[in-house]
């Protein structure tokens, strides 16, 4: 029998059952207490399903939910987060950030200047609004959410951090003046984690005094709907770096794969390559844009065609990860074709400029 923990933010109180089975009783209650034996996965779609509501198992041992709860997953093996530091609210930075908050987690999210922190922030009140407009929660979730997240524009801010995911420009120099300086800035304990799709996380790690504290989380865009995270592992992180990292990602209510410090992981390695055969295929005539995103879509149940996924990721985003997958293996199936680099050059790169293969 596992047993798992399960830490309710705010409260602080812990507790365990070997409830096997769960039932649900429909008297609603205020405020309550949450336990379960049942896989974290399992825990969060209950909480969030019953939440505010009074719930038991077969043998009557009652399961409490409360409004804002936060489950930990933990093993000798890792540490207990509490407070996350993002930096960059760009599109993954803020996707990221507003992930963290909504698991209840204590959020900061750092940016350069005060007009892309103020662009992101409304960019997650927006998603926010959605899902109360929607009515996928409500207001005082929404407000809990909120109160959970806050910007700052001074890494000092983010010293008392437990874990802090980088989401800034895939630039390896820009990268490699931000980790020293978050080395400096953070608690030793600390873990500083990268974002990157296809940059060298080694390199990042050699460049701080942690380096057995530094390994990738890779999201996927849209970062709070997308359920896929990489855990990538170099080969200075240590076990427990990756234990702590895995059930931070369950927390967030994803599933996590590890993968090796190699360009592209896993999901990029398979997805560039064919994401740069559609932009060869439309030019060099082959067939329309809309049908070969159709094509996909239709012929293999992908949810966007590739053309219209390259403006949602971004062109320079996948012109980054291409160069990065290129410089590393030498393929030419990783080689960004003519039409790419143009394209970014000329500032088309896709849904954020309002113009990429198709008009925004
Ligand atoms: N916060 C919370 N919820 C959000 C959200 C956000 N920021 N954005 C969207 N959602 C929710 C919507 O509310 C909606 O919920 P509902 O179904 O309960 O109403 C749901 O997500 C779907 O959104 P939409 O209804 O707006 O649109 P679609 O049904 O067309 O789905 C999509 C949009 C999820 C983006 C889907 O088209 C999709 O999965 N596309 C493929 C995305 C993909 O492949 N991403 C990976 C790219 S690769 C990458 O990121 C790696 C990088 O390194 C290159």
């Amino acid at each position: 029998m596992h047993y798992w923990r399960t830490r309710l933010r705010g409260l602080g109180i812990y507790a365990f059952t070997q409830a096997p089975t769960l039932g649900v009783d429909t008297q609603p209650t205020g405020v309550g207490a949450y336990v379960s034996s049942a896989p974290p996965h399992q825990c969060i779609r209950l909480a969030s399903q019953f939440c505010g509501t009074l719930v038991h198992d077969d043998e009557g041992i009652i399961l409490l939910v409360f409004k804002t709860y936060s489950y930990f997953e933990r093993t000798k093996d890792s540490m207990e987060i509490r407070k996350v530091g993002v930096i960059g609210c760009g599109l993954m930075g803020s996707g990221i950030a507003q992930t963290c908050a909504q698991a209840g987690y204590e959020t900061i999210v750092r940016e350069v200047a005060q007009d892309f922190l103020d662009k992101g922030m409304a960019r997650i009140q927006g998603a926010w609004d959605m899902m109360l407009q929607k009515g996928k929660i409500n207001e005082e979730q929404a407000r809990d959410y909120k109160n959970h997240l806050r910007g700052t524009l001074d890494t000092k801010d983010l010293a008392d951090c437990d874990l802090v995911i980088e989401a800034v420009i895939e630039n390896m120099e820009e990268k490699l003046r931000l980790f020293p300086a978050l080395d400096n800035a953070l608690k030793p304990e600390a873990l500083i984690l990268s974002n990157t799709s296809s940059l060298n996380i080694t390199q990042m790690g050699a460049v701080t005094k942690r380096a057995d504290k530094v390994c990738g989380l890779h999201f996927f865009n849209p970062a709070p709907v997308m359920k896929l995270v990489e855990i990538v592992r170099t080969i200075s992180t240590s076990d427990e770096t990756v234990e702590t990292v895995r059930a931070f990602a369950k927390s967030l209510g994803k599933t996590p794969v590890v993968a090796k410090d190699t360009a592209g992981f896993i999901v990029n390695f398979l997805l560039i390559p064919y994401l740069l055969a559609a932009i060869r295929m439309y030019e060099n005539g082959l067939a329309s844009k809309e049908d070969i995103d159709t094509a996909m879509k239709l012929g293999c149940g992908y949810p966007m065609g590739p053309l219209t996924l390259l403006d949602y990721v971004g062109l320079d985003t996948t012109l980054w990860a291409a160069e990065a997958l290129y410089e590393e293996f030498k393929e030419p199936l990783y080689a960004p074709s003519p039409l790419l680099r143009r394209m970014v050059n000329s500032g088309m790169l896709g849904r954020k400029s309002g113009r990429g293969f198709y008009e925004y």
